[in-house]
Formats: C-alpha cells, structure tokens, sequence
C-alpha cells in the first residue's frame, strides 16, 4: 500500500469509528426465519423424495423471478467482497471492526432470501445452485491494487444500487411476504450506504482532488458486482424493461442522489485534477440524462406495441 493510502487509513479511522458508533444505534437487530413463510414449503425430490420443483409451483412474473435470482447471487459473492474490502481497508482497529459487522449483516440477506425462494418454490432449485457454484467459483475482484478512494466511492454508489434493486424487486414481486422481506434487506442496504457516503464526505475533505477523481472513476465505470453472472446483459435488460432497475433509476436514484448530497458540482478549490473530474462528471450525468430518456420513450413504445397486440388477440380469434 502506498504511503499517501497508508496516511488516509489513518486520517479517516476516526470517522470510521463515529459513523459505526452511528450505524450500531440506527441498526435494528432482525431475525431472517421470522421473514420466510415456513408454512409454504414441502420436501424437494432427491434425499427427502418429495415433490420436483416446477415452473408451475409460484405465481412470481419471470422477470421477478430473474431479478431474485440476480439479487441472491449478487448477495451469494459476498466472500469476494469481504477480501476486496479487507485488502483495501486493513485489519485493524475501526475498520476491522466495521467490516465484520459489515459482512455479518449482508451474509443474512442472502439467506433470508434463499430460505424464501426455497420454501416459496419462485425459482429452480437446482439451477439456483449451479449457478451459486460457478458465480462464487469466479468471485469477484476489482482491477489494479487496493486502492481505499476508488472503493469507497464504489461502494457508496453499489450499497445505493442495490438497495433500489432489493426494494423495487419487492414491489414488482405482488406478494407481500416478498415484499416485506425485501424491504427489511434494503433498510439494511440503505445503512450500509449512509456509512459509506458520510465516509466518503470526509474523503473528500481530507484528498478533495484524489477523492473527486475516484468518484468520477466509479460512475464512468460503474458495473453492478453482479455483472459477472451469467447472462447478466440480457437479465439486466429485462429487468429494466420492467422498471425494475433502468437507466433513469439508476441516474436518478443512485447516482444523484449522493452527487446532491455531497455537492460534487458545486464544490469550489479544486486543482486540476478535482476540476478535470467535476466537469466529466457533470458532463457525464447530462449524457445518462438523454439516454434514460430514450430508454424511456422506446419502452413505452415496445409496451404500447404490446397492449395492441393483446388487444387485438381476441377480435382476431373472433374473426
Ligand atoms: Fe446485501
Ligand atoms: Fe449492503
């Protein structure tokens, strides 16, 4: 690690011990089984010789189905994120305490999740599982040497990310067990990232040049960490299809909020470089501002085309 990210570990370990103090007393204890409707599940084929699971089993729209499934997995490389996170934060004191408690709570949302996807029959089993085998066998690894500013920035947007992906998947799901238990992950997710944006503040106080520059870093580049799952483009394009998660969600829900909150555009006494990835960075959301908005537009015609079709089914049949 080099001595400039050695001296940030320091600087900024006392903000890291505030803003755990200040998770641990905003963070309510939650228990996973009370969240999963035990009644509805039975035996699977195989060791138990209960019922195969088929399609037919769970009323979930597949494109739910599609964005549970990328959300598990998503939640499932936790053991990738830890050592990313750990090779950049370090072991000791603050940051080794929040990390573990950090890691223990994102390990309850992937089992939460799965027991409810089990005991619900919404996804194949078998499929989940070989799909968990070679998303965890891959991992996850960011390019390049840990570097604290890069990661910080990254994970203030993915924690923002991802807890509008759980919440808008709940919503889309039309069960309210799923629903409730999706929003109880994303309050989490939501913590998770007030932790990191206010870490980011003080990043930016501390290194305003070298902290701007890596937040420009993370939108320009920004990629779920669930990007190495198989298919992920097509999942993905269906899952804005849907609403679930799109390009106009992502701008204005993810990214602008924390640009707002930590007045990126605005922020006077840059150097060149602050300067350099402030105007990108504005530049850049103008961009993703035109291009949500064609998304848009094609989307409501693909769906206008749709209702006209189904619309027109049944005086075709009647013909
Ligand atoms: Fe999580
Ligand atoms: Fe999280």
């Amino acid at each position: 690690m080099t001595p400039e990210l050695l001296s940030a570990l320091t600087e900024l370990e006392p903000i890291v011990g505030r803003e755990l103090n200040r998770h641990l007393d905003a963070a309510k204890e939650w228990m996973p089984h009370e969240y999963v409707p035990w009644s509805r599940g039975r035996d699977f084929d195989g060791v138990f010789g209960g019922e195969a699971w088929s399609p037919t089993q769970s009323a979930m729209p597949e494109v739910v189905r599609t964005a549970l499934v990328v959300n598990l997995l998503t939640e499932d490389n936790l053991p990738s994120y830890h050592r990313e996170i750990h090779r950049c934060m370090g072991a000791d004191g603050a940051w080794a305490t929040w990390i573990g408690r950090w890691t223990a709570e994102e390990a309850r949302h992937g089992v939460a999740i799965r027991d409810y996807l089990m005991v619900t029959r919404a996804v194949d089993p078998v499929a989940l599982e070989r799909e968990r085998m070679t998303h965890m066998t891959h991992g996850y690894g960011r390019d390049g040497e840990p570097d604290l500013f890069d990661t910080v920035a990254y994970v203030a947007f993915q924690e923002l990310a991802t807890r509008i992906a759980h919440r808008n998947t709940g919503k889309a799901s039309g069960d309210p067990v799923c629903e409730r238990l999706l929003a109880r992950v994303a309050a989490d997710e939501n913590l998770h990232m007030v932790f990191y944006r206010n870490l980011l503040a003080a990043a930016l106080e501390l290194a305003p040049d070298r902290t701007l520059t890596a937040i420009w870093d993370a939108v320009f580049g920004f990629k779920m960490p669930g990007a190495t799952i198989e298919n992920f483009s097509r999942r993905s394009l269906a899952i804005a299809q849907a609403g679930i998660y799109d390009l106009r969600i992502h701008r204005d829900e993810v990214l602008m909020p924390i640009v707002r909150q930590l007045g990126l555009l605005e922020r006077s006494g840059l150097g060149e470089g602050g300067t350099r990835a402030q105007q990108a960075l504005g530049q850049f959301l103008e961009v993703l501002d035109a291009k949500a908005a064609r998304f848009e537009s094609k989307r409501a015609a693909v769906l206008e085309g749709e209702a006209r079709r189904q619309g027109d089914a049944p005086s075709r049949i009647t013909q």
